[in-house]
């Protein structure tokens, strides 16, 4: 998978975040550094949720395994309307303005800092927020998956999934991504299941079947074997 760009996407609760939260953490415990970009949560929230998931974040970012980048996004008045603008907690945009590519850089230069072989972006959301009209989407999003991917990293990226209703999503992130994972949850037999499945997975013959998996305090248990109660 190095080199290569997962997107995770889902609608609200569906465990993307987890799902990406495990991912770092197996590898920083295999001796992989990892870098963490949040646009929708500070990061003293993220390192208290991942503690309940028992995954200690601390230790990592003290031992330069891993670092949160996390920015917040606005709605701001302006004399035209609303503007988006997204409020990044990091030294370079006190002094310049964001942009998607000095955010960009700005992950790079840390996961060359770090050695990191594991990116992830949870939130693609407020990105394409940001970028408004679909042509600039396009070519913002392009712009920085292709920055970030590069030969040792795996680039792992969450979008908020509203619809599956082509009209309705920003679709052009399933198609730049070399392999696309979608978490639903399933109403069976009076209760909700969770589930995830590979929509498409580039260069790989994969199964089409979606496969329950369940959270736990200690992250994600995929159960390959169990079928799904019609
Ligand atoms: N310790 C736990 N045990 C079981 N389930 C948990 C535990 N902690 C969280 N959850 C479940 O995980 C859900 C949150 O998962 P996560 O934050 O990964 O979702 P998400 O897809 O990122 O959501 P959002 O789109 O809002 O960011 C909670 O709504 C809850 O149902
Ligand atoms: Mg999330």
């Amino acid at each position: 998978m190095k080199g290569r760009t997962v997107l995770v996407a889902g609608g609200p609760g569906t465990g993307k975040s987890i799902l990406t939260w495990h991912f770092m953490f197996s590898g920083i415990e295999a001796g992989e550094p990892a870098v963490l970009v949040s646009l929708d949560q500070s990061s003293k929230l993220i390192v208290d949720d991942m503690a309940e998931l028992g995954w200690d974040a601390r230790p990592a970012v003290d031992g330069g395994m891993l670092q949160i980048l996390s920015g917040t996004f606005d709605l701001v008045p302006r004399e035209s309307g609303y503007e988006y603008v997204i409020g990044f907690d990091h030294p370079l945009f006190r002094e310049q303005p964001f942009t998607m590519s000095r955010l960009a850089s700005l992950v790079r230069k840390s996961a060359s800092e770090l050695k990191a072989t594991r990116i992830v972006v949870d939130g693609l959301g407020p990105l394409l927020e940001l970028a408004g009209r679909r042509l600039e989407v396009r070519q913002m999003i392009y712009g920085f998956i292709r920055e970030l991917a590069y030969d040792d990293a795996t680039v792992l990226l969450t979008h908020e999934l509203r619809s599956f209703s082509l009209a309705d999503i920003d679709e052009m992130p399933y198609f730049i991504c070399d392999t696309v994972i979608v978490l639903d949850t399933l109403y069976v037999s009076g209760d909700y299941i969770r589930t995830m499945r590979v929509m498409k997975m580039r260069g790989a013959s994969h199964s089409m079947r979606p496969v329950i998996f369940k959270i736990t305090d200690h992250g994600i248990s995929v159960f390959p074997e169990t079928r799904i109660p019609e």
